[in-house]
């Protein structure tokens, strides 16, 4: 049974270093999404430092809420539901949301529930506001996840029935990207700063590791590309390194998308889907862009990649998750507590399938 009571959820999201507070519509509708991001106070370290990332969340949190409340105008009479990134990620940092949640739960008495981080970039794709318009996505699609944090494919046939196809044993593909952007010294996080001078760059004039290629599974490895390219960065001498740099960048980038193209169309004949999402920060990347239109519109397939406002991390996807989970009766107590990783039985855990073709 539906309960229809929950229109309006407010959600909190802390899972790494983005704060991240939203209002939303159970039909996905994002009346308002604010998030802060923590990129520069983390430069310095060339990564996410966890106990700065939960220091600077304490600081964010409120006046970030009381922001959302004052720019939408909204009370606390209006709101439904709390919803509240619980699992997986820094514990500190989630241990932030969760308390905040709590607390606000029990002051305003309203239902919350905890969620799982991986299943809200799943249905990032019903998000929509008035800037972006709805997608059409429908069930059932096959999504691929990829950001700093993950890479992972799934069959995506409902709410709460996923299956995890296959997924990264090393290395996320942002996190491949980052490191090497660190090594050429191109700051942190390099993602977009690679992607930019790929642009500049021929992407034959390396011949970079296609790793998992021949691999009958869909899972994705990164960390042999990484060192390869580590390794003939530290090869070159200087002067080679400035004049080979967008080069380097072009032909890492090119095994990086081409190693998800791989696997993405491998599980789309799996699968049979039509309707593919795209979701996660490296979704930004142009390159990945390009190549899955072409393989979509080639291939008569419907593509979806959420505006990058909804593929990063943001709470307007925990806030509709938990829309959909408040209205199926679900609710999450006074001990709910983070965790640092998904749940034993947690909706995809079902990994029998998965390690049998590992
Ligand atoms: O989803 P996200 O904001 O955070 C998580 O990691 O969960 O993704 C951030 C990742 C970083 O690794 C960043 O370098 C990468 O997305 N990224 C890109 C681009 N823009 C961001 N990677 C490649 N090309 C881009 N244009
Ligand atoms: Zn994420």
């Amino acid at each position: 049974m539906m309960d229809s009571r929950f229109e309006h959820v407010l959600a909190i999201e802390t899972s790494c270093d983005d704060t991240s507070i939203a209002i939303v519509r159970s039909d996905g509708y994002v009346v308002s999404c604010l998030t802060a991001n923590q990129d520069l106070v983390h430069q310095p370290f060339g990564g996410v430092v966890p106990e700065i990332a939960s220091r600077n969340h304490t600081l964010q949190i409120l006046p970030l809420l009381d922001e959302v409340l004052k720019k939408t105008n909204w009370s606390w009479q209006q709101i439904d539901g709390i919803a509240v990134t619980n699992r997986p990620g820094l514990i500190g940092s989630l241990l932030v949301g969760v308390v905040t949640a709590k607390t606000l739960a029990l002051i305003y008495s309203k239902p919350f529930v905890g969620i799982n981080h991986q299943e809200a970039h799943l249905i990032a794709p019903f998000l929509f506001d008035q800037e972006t318009g709805q997608s059409g996505v429908q069930f059932p699609y096959l999504a691929l996840t990829v950001s700093g944090g993950h890479t992972q494919l799934f069959d995506v046939r409902g709410i709460g029935e996923y299956q995890m196809l296959g997924r990264t044993v090393d290395d996320a593909a942002g996190e491949a990207l980052d490191k090497f952007g660190k090594v050429l010294g191109l700051g942190f996080p390099g993602g977009a700063k690679v992607d930019a001078m790929a642009k500049l760059g021929d992407s034959s004039r390396y011949d970079f590791p296609i790793t998992m290629k021949d691999s009958q599974n869909l899972n994705f490895s990164f960390s042999g590309l990484k060192s390869a390219a580590v390794r003939m960065v530290e090869s070159l001498n200087k002067s080679e390194l400035e004049n080979e740099k967008y080069n380097l960048c072009a032909s890492f980038q090119e095994a990086v998308v081409s190693s998800l193209m791989l696997k993405l169309e491998a599980a789309q004949k799996r699968t049979g889907y039509e309707n593919i999402v795209i979701t996660g920060g490296v979704c930004a990347n142009s390159r990945l862009r390009e190549l899955a239109l072409k393989w979509a519109r080639k291939n008569g397939l419907k593509l979806f990649m959420p505006s990058l406002k909804y593929c990063t991390d943001n709470a307007a996807m925990v806030g509709l998750i938990g829309a959909w989970r408040l209205r199926r009766g679900e609710r999450s107590d006074q001990r709910l507590a983070p965790s640092a990783s998904s749940l034993k039985n947690d909706f995809y855990l079902n990994l029998s399938g998965l390690d049998e073709r590992l």
